[in-house]
């Protein structure tokens, strides 16, 4: 007997032949390396929860973007830890910031090799940890945190920053962002707008890696609800509208079907950050011998791809790209 599907089983046979015909290839191109850098420290301290990644110092935070551009990696992004919090996150402005003294150590050792974006939030500032100013009752207070985030982005770009991405999903973060930028003269500076970020369990090892803890809250004020998809298309468009130039959907692989939509709606630059529970979860099963670590990195990667993402940030660059 014969089937139509024969057809396809033919053009699986070799290696070869499926590489031959593959429909979405993954590349060290592909990737964006997420890096921390903290304040106050000698050593780089490992994150328990984040196996292989580092809180650096600015010392050894020179020598892993060193390799990571010598594995042809082309970007990363960074999230400095300052050694002192405070209620409005002023850390994230200071133009002797952690973020900011790393930023222009990054830009002397690799120049215009690797693109330097920086993640432009207070969260990993704020001695509550939520994303902008915290009223009294307890909501954010939107406009005022806009204030706070035009003089982060400027002193990130007086640092040196190539990309900004601004993380914190206030109404207006775009608008408010691109104004300051072209005030301070930094008409050529990009924004990557993580414009679909919803509020997920999997952000878990993060908070860890920034020393944040959210204590009795959360962050579903202002973070999307998973269960919706339209919502995010809306978000999409307001960032578009603002001026973004690249936009991004959080977490990557729960969220394939709105990278997809994602996908139809613009043409612009899509970036999808596999965060650091997805990055856990299949380090967490490796080690235990349950899965092929390698093997489900690419698989969950290329998939990111398949669904219509240009770029991935992952904790998986430096590993992945010497399997590619
Ligand atoms: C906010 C920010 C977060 C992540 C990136 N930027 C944390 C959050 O929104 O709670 C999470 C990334 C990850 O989990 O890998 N500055």
């Amino acid at each position: 007997m014969t089937f139509p599907q024969q057809r396809l089983r033919r053009l699986r046979k070799s290696g070869a032949i499926r590489r031959l015909i593959s429909e979405t290839t993954l590349s060290v191109d592909d990737f964006v390396a997420p890096l921390f850098v903290r304040e106050g420290i000698t050593e780089p301290e490992p994150i328990a929860s984040l196996p292989g990644v580092f809180q650096h110092t600015r010392d050894s935070l020179k020598g892993e973007i060193d390799q990571i551009r010598n594995l042809g990696i082309p970007s990363i992004i960074l999230f400095g830890i300052p050694a002192e919090k405070d209620a409005t996150g002023s850390g994230a402005w200071d133009p002797n910031g952690i973020v900011q003294q790393a930023i222009a150590d990054c830009k002397s050792v690799t120049g215009d090799d690797l693109v330097i974006m920086s993640d432009l939030c207070v969260d990993e500032y704020t001695d509550h940890g939520h994303c902008g100013v915290v009223n009294d009752d307890g909501s954010i207070d939107n406009d005022l945190t806009l204030d706070l985030y035009k003089k982060i982005a400027i002193a990130q770009a007086n640092a040196g920053a190539d990309v900004i991405a601004p993380s914190g999903m206030m109404d207006g973060q775009v608008a408010a962002i691109r104004q300051a930028l072209d005030g301070n003269n930094n008409l050529e500076t990009p924004i990557l707008a993580y414009s679909a970020k919803y509020a997920s369990g999997l952000y878990g090892p993060f908070r860890e890696a920034v020393n944040v803890s959210l204590e009795n809250s959360d962050r579903k004020s202002y973070q999307q609800d998973w269960r919706n998809k339209r919502e995010a298309m809306n978000e999409i468009k307001a960032d578009l509208n603002e001026g973004a130039d690249m936009i991004m959907v959080k977490p990557a692989v729960t969220y394939l079907d709105i990278i997809a939509q994602a996908r139809e709606l613009t043409d612009v630059p899509i970036g999808a950050y596999h965060v650091s529970g997805e990055y856990s979860m299949i380090k967490a099963a490796g080690e235990k011998g349950w899965i092929d670590e390698t093997q489900v990195a690419i698989e969950q990667l290329t998939a990111v791809k398949r669904s219509g993402a240009n770029f991935i940030l992952t904790y998986f660059a430096k590993e992945i790209a010497g399997c590619l």
